[in-house]
């Protein structure tokens, strides 16, 4: 057994850095001994690049109800109802939370939240910071982690597996006991200990060969949660957010959805307003239908992207509201005051993830799964937009307050083995890493997109197998490395999303099937239990 680790000893660690792991670990009291973990600098997260900004009921004209009704549309039905109550009456205390630790938004002329709009939302509620929310968000909420004593900021450190009491075989319920993860830069494997353990580790997006995501999305912690025994749902729910701008120059870079919110068209190279076409909400009907349909439209006329065009509104208009996306923009030659802009489809959120209870408990006792790596059953077969930052807020506060009532300070560590790298070499080829990791994606993308088909799941079935299988046993024989962890986490993500898709024998939400294009009369999700991917169907509670 190797001892080239180290041991760290907490009472919460947690792994990640965007709103849902920051939010829990600053709702937690001061004499908490807490670790934050995260694979890459603080604020590299989605959170950071979340444009729109968080949906809240503060308008005197909203409703907690009208919140409910858009959500449960725009999910097709599928969401779980206790979910969604849950989080909509949390839009208020969230709120409070961010204000309270001093993240600026945009105000109106009587210095109150300004209110934008977006898709699905009957009503103006998304508080915003112009077009930069999440930058706001998050460099605050780091800047608070970061001065709180009791906050151990792990940066660069990437969590590989955790370890559980049953794997260890240790008597009574499995329990979480804490993680190995890889410090990048010694490259050494440490041991984490804690009494709680939380992954807040973002989505899976990366599995698609075009995505809005940064880098870090590739499903750790839904990977390492179902490793360790924990049931995943729904994932086959991937929403294509339909504004990526297509420039060869700016990969992954997303045009607000409150483009369109404030006005702004989707045209043809003939310049028709094409949506109007496909749903009388227009340019503001939920994700999945835009994004289906600018998918036919460029599949149809065989061309590249579509148009997204705000020109007609005034120029300062413009220019005060988007003065991120301008500045962007013209240093890519785009005067979006005065030209249309160019945009696809891409992979933008995971609706399914982790299963968790309204603490944010998943199966295994000690361990919480909060934001876009979780299943809260919020989201259903399309997530309304900038739902995904509140659920974020709403759930690292409720698993705070679980964490809270259940610490026990006369928890004793157990004794747990260190990492073992005894009978492991140094990888010969990272080609291979490379290899597998661009045709993952590929098949991903090619077949299990915005519309999908039987035999093209059956395809990317027996490729994502064939992967797996390379990719297990590079994984056995060479040391671990930061792309091998991701690419292992990334290939069984993305056969939980292929087997979840075959399941499905209906097209609902974002999930759009030409072998079944009906909706089914029951609404059930897709639950996958470890260690066989064995599918349960249950019912929603509606
Ligand atoms: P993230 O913010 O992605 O954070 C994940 C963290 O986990 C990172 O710190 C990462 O380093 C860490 N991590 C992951 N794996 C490991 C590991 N193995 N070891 C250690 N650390 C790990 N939603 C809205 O509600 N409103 C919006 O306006 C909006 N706009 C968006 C715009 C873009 C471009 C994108 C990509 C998403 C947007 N979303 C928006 C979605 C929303 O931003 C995300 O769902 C949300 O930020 C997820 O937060 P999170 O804390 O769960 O994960
Ligand atoms: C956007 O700004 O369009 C993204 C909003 C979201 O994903 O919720």
């Amino acid at each position: 057994m190797s001892h080239s680790s180290l041991t760290h000893q907490f009472d919460v660690i947690i792994v990640g850095s965007g709103g849902a792991g920051l939010s829990l670990a600053l709702s937690l009291p001061d004499h908490f001994n807490i670790a934050v973990l995260a694979k890459s600098t603080l604020t590299d997260a989605s959170t950071f690049y979340a444009q729109g900004g968080v949906a809240a009921v503060l308008d005197e004209m909203d409703s907690i109800e009208q919140h409910i009704d858009d959500t449960m549309i725009a999910g097709a039905q599928l969401c779980e109802m206790e979910a969604v109550k849950q989080t909509v009456e949390g839009g208020k205390p969230s709120v409070e939370f961010l204000l309270k630790h001093g993240v600026q938004f945009t105000l109106d002329e009587q210095e109150q939240l300004h209110l934008t709009r977006e898709g699905g939302h009957s009503q103006r509620r998304i508080i915003h910071a112009a077009d930069a929310t999440g930058r706001a968000i998050s460099t605050t909420l780091v800047q608070r982690a970061q001065e709180k004593q009791n906050i151990k900021i792990f940066e660069n450190y990437i969590a590989i597996d955790l370890i559980c009491s049953q794997k260890l075989g240790l008597d009574g319920n499995n329990r979480a006991l804490g993680l190995y993860a890889l410090d990048e830069q010694t490259e050494k494997v440490h041991t984490f200990l804690a009494s709680f353990t939380a992954l807040a580790c973002g989505g899976a997006m990366k599995a698609y060969l075009y995505t809005s995501n940064p880098d870090i999305a590739t499903g750790d912690g839904i990977a390492m949660a179902y490793r360790a025994g924990c049931r995943v749902a729904n994932m086959e729910f991937n929403q294509f957010h339909p504004t990526c701008l297509y420039h060869p120059q700016a990969r992954s870079f997303l045009i607000t959805e409150a483009m369109r919110g404030e006005g702004a068209y989707l045209r043809l190279p003939d310049g028709e307003r094409f949506m109007l076409r496909f749903d009388e909400r227009a340019e503001l009907a939920p994700r999945d239908i835009v994004a289906r349909a600018i998918d036919y439209e460029i599949k149809r006329l065989g061309i590249r992207h579509v148009w997204l065009d705000i020109t007609h509104k005034d120029e300062n208009f413009v220019k005060e509201h988007f003065p991120t996306l301008y500045a962007r923009l013209l240093e890519l030659g785009i005067d979006i005051t005065k030209d249309m802009i160019p945009v696809v489809p891409a992979a933008h959120y995971t609706c399914g993830g982790v299963v968790v209870d309204e603490n944010s408990q998943t199966d295994i006792a000690g361990l919480y799964a909060i934001g876009e790596t979780s299943y809260t059953g919020l989201h259903g077969a399309n997530r309304m937009a900038s739902n995904s930052l509140l659920e974020c807020f709403v759930y690292g506060m409720s698993a705070a307050e679980h964490i809270q009532t259940h610490f026990n300070p006369a928890y004793t560590f157990p004794a747990v083995p260190v990492w073992d790298d005894s009978q492991v070499t140094n990888p010969d080829e990272d080609v291979v890493i490379l290899q597998n990791w661009d045709e993952l994606r590929q098949t991903m993308w090619n077949y299990v997109g915005i519309v999908r088909t039987t035999k093209r799941l059956e395809r990317a079935l027996h490729r994502i197998e064939m992967l797996k299988k390379e990719i297990t046993e590079y994984y056995q024989d060479y040391q671990v490395s930061k792309n091998l962890i991701e690419l292992r986490n990334l290939v069984l993500v993305s056969e939980m999303i292929v087997r979840c898709a075959m399941h499905r024998k209906e097209s609902r939400g974002l999930h759009f099937t030409l072998d079944y294009p009906a909706l089914l009369p029951e609404l059930r999700k897709t639950v996958l239990t470890p260690p066989n991917f064995e599918v349960e169907t249950p019912l929603v509670n509606i």
